[in-house]
């Protein structure tokens, strides 16, 4: 079946209710476009719960100023056939006027959890997010909305809005998907030129150090973020940060324990990468989901697939 191609809210509620009237689940797969296998396997798994449609819209309110807003790839006929090879049903992509139209002034903020890592690299980063998410998820009303687990403090940003306004969607948050050599997925991967994209692989390597050492017993963070910076430092052109935090509140802790985020994001060449790694911390470490509650089996339980 052809993807069909919606541009204005209007059109996107009209399919996810007549969906809906037809006993199928709607699942919303919101993306920037410029869409890799990271962002097909998010398909993948709505497939597993419903009829898809694939949002893209490049936001220009979660780009700070001297961001790449301006030369973020923008490729909507082969993202489009990717889409349908896939089997996602439809893709909503708007203007930047449905979305923000003339004079609106309406914003959306989630306190706390979006102010450090980074919030506190990326001024204003989050509000846009948490904004525009509002508005796909009251335009497309979805059952079910999925995002890549590779965006952690994304993920969990909009899960306390979903929880704080009561919006009736459920979350999904999907593995990251990597290369071979553990490159996290990403459609800024593309800015990597030579000998660059060798060392994005730095990322994943500084928190698999973090996670050898908490495997090894070590429970000092300073210790566990000291060693991890050291490595960011030696491979990456500029280091954001690389932190170890606790699930799901994002609070700084002294030892680690529970669930823990193990969470990076740093410049090689003009590639802002982040990747992250959720670890239970008991005698045994070991990687789990973000939320239990909110992987695909949990959702499609809940949603009797
Ligand atoms: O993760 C992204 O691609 C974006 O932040 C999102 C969720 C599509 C909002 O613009």
């Amino acid at each position: 079946m052809p993807t069909r191609l919606l541009t204005t809210v209007e059109e996107a509620r009209d399919l996810s209710r007549s969906w809906r009237a037809s006993g199928r689940n709607v699942v919303l797969v919101p993306t920037m476009g410029d869409l890799h296998e990271g962002h097909l396997s998010l398909v993948r798994a709505g497939l597993d719960v419903g009829d898809v449609v694939v949002s893209i819209f490049v936001n220009p309110m979660q780009f700070a100023p001297g961001e790449d807003f301006e030369s973020y790839p923008r490729r909507l006929e082969a993202d489009r056939a990717r889409l349908e090879e896939v089997g996602a049903a439809a893709i909503f992509a708007p203007s930047v006027e449905e979305i923000y139209p003339p004079g609106e002034t309406t914003r959306v903020e989630v306190r706390q959890l979006s102010a450090p890592l980074c919030g506190q690299h990326r001024e204003g980063h989050f509000l846009g997010v948490t904004t525009v998410c509002t508005k796909l998820f009251v335009g497309c009303e979805p059952d079910v909305a999925i995002f890549g687990q590779k965006d952690a403090q994304q993920c969990l940003v909009l899960w306390r809005l979903v929880r704080d306004l009561r919006l009736p969607v459920d979350l999904v948050f999907s593995p990251t998907i990597r290369e071979k050599d553990g490159l996290a997925m990403s459609s800024r991967n593309r800015y990597l030129e030579g000998e660059q994209r060798d060392r994005a692989v730095t990322l994943a390597r500084a928190l698999g150090r973090g996670r050898q050492l908490l495997e090894s017993g070590e429970r000092d963070v300073a210790t566990i973020e000291r060693e991890m910076r050291s490595l960011l430092a030696a491979g990456a052109d500029r280091p954001d940060y690389v932190e170890l935090r606790r699930v799901p509140d994002l609070e700084r802790l002294d030892l680690a324990e529970g669930r823990v985020l193990l969470a990076a994001a740093a410049y090689v060449g003009r590639a802002r990468l982040i990747d992250n790694l959720c670890l239970e911390v008991g005698e045994a470490v070991r990687e789990v989901p973000l939320l239990d509650a909110h992987t695909l089996q949990a959702v499609r339980a809940r949603h009797a697939v």
